[in-house]
């Protein structure tokens, strides 16, 4: 009890840093939360590497926002996630099947405001790295961000696969995505969506903003539920079209190419184009490319594979300081946008690797997919506004040059 009411009043303090959302006028609210970048041991155990085996398991980073859930407040952090659709916690019955799990549970059992929804069926997900899926029940209940609760729909998660994830997960994407809809045929609203009906913002609209890379101390990045910072991007702000339905499932940026060309100190190479969609996951690492784009990115940065499973490659720290990155354009119906994206961010260090040796940000996949995910390692170089109102995601440079308290804006539809 004592250390829940603890993490529930930093909580807190950390919100009232950030402009409040004002429930008296909903249609000029937002909610804004920090995010933080933590890392976490690779789930599954690689089985065939080029390192030696004491060196693994690596550490892979992803993003986590404070919610708490319940009453009284259980408070979790969950991994952010605009690649899947449901919000889910472990219960404590999922200890004995994740021994590696975060100890942090929610148990409906604990909380007054809990209703279990099995007319829903089961909550059953898999997401997109091998055996992570994970199994256990709906219920609704109070999920707090930012001060504003909203009772709203989770799964409780009972058995984990071992390649889950050691946490759960704050997935904000299309309500159309919700696992239920692909085990049962049944929808139910999404976290937006909700936020939204309840008139706590006025558009089904949030905003991500990532900040700098990892090595600097700027580890925090920003979510607004319903709204924007005007200050956080250079340029215009430029809608792309989310394709939806689409075949995979997932809401993907419909988006021709992008049109990659990297740069190594003063060699200029442009990438094979490609036209496929993309999409944007926050609640993902690695930035994931057709064969042969990654091929010519690989051969001049002198990559090396290092983990046959997870398609995972090694190069040079030298290539942090190394001048240019990648330069990705893309070309919509409202204009066109290039997103910059410098060596730094996307070669990684790694505790797990010998000092000069860092992880390259990108993982190879077949090429004739048609369907790519790009992670924190593009996406942090990135503005990226959500509109499932329009069903559009707005891409702009990032600019991490400004500090500004007070430039956010609500969006009503
Ligand atoms: C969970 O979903 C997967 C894939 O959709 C399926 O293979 C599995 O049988 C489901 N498990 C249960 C217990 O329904």
């Amino acid at each position: 009890m004592w250390p829940a009411l603890l993490l529930f009043s930093l909580l807190l303090g950390v919100v009232s840093a950030w402009p409040s959302p004002q429930v008296q006028d909903p249609a000029k609210s937002f909610i804004t939360l920090p995010f933080t970048r933590k890392l976490s041991a690779s789930p599954a155990r690689p089985k065939r590497q080029a390192f030696d085996s004491e060196l693994l398991p690596l550490t892979v980073a992803s993003y986590y926002i404070e919610v708490t859930i319940g009453t009284p407040p259980q408070p979790l952090s969950l991994v952010l996630d605009t690649g899947s659709s449901d919000i889910w916690a472990y219960s404590p019955a999922a200890r004995g099947s994740c021994p590696d799990c975060t100890d942090i549970y929610y148990d409906p059992a604990d909380s007054s405001t809990a209703k279990e929804r099995p007319d829903l069926g089961l909550f059953n997900i898999t997401y997109g790295t091998p055996n992570s899926g994970v199994l256990g029940y709906y219920y609704t209940d109070v999920i707090r961000t930012g001060g504003v609760g909203v009772n709203a729909f989770l799964g409780v998660t009972t058995d984990a696969n071992e390649g889950a994830p050691p946490g759960g997960i704050m997935g904000i994407g299309l309500s159309e995505n919700v696992a239920s809809l692909y085990q049962s045929g049944i929808k139910y609203e999404g976290y937006l969506d909700t936020l939204y009906e309840q008139r706590l913002i006025g558009s089904r609209t949030y905003s991500v903003f990532f900040n700098e890379a990892a090595s600097t101390d700027k580890d925090e990045g920003v979510i607004i539920f319903g709204g924007y910072d005007n200050t956080k991007w250079i340029d215009d702000l430029t809608p792309f079209p989310i394709v939806y339905p689409s075949p995979r499932g997932a809401a993907e940026l419909n988006i021709e190419g992008p049109a990659i060309e990297i740069t190594v100190g003063d060699d200029t190479y442009d990438l094979p184009s490609q036209s496929y969609t993309v999409l944007l996951d926050t609640g993902s690492t690695y930035t994931y490319l057709p064969r042969r784009q990654f091929n010519v990115l690989a051969t001049a940065l002198d990559a090396e594979l290092a983990d046959e499973d997870y398609g995972l490659y090694v190069v040079s720290c030298d290539y942090k300081s190394v001048r240019g990155g990648l330069d990705y354009t893309f070309d919509g119906p409202d204009g066109r946008v290039t997103i910059s994206v410098p060596w730094e961010q996307v070669v990684i260090a790694n505790d797990a690797l010998p000092k000069d040796v860092c992880l390259l940000g990108f993982i190879p996949s077949p090429d004739n997919e048609g369907f790519y995910v790009f992670g924190e390692t593009f996406l942090r170089s990135a503005y990226l506004l959500y509109n499932y109102d329009d069903l559009t995601i707005s891409l702009a440079q990032a600019s991490y040059d400004t500090s500004c308290d007070d430039c956010v804006e609500a969006l009503v539809k």
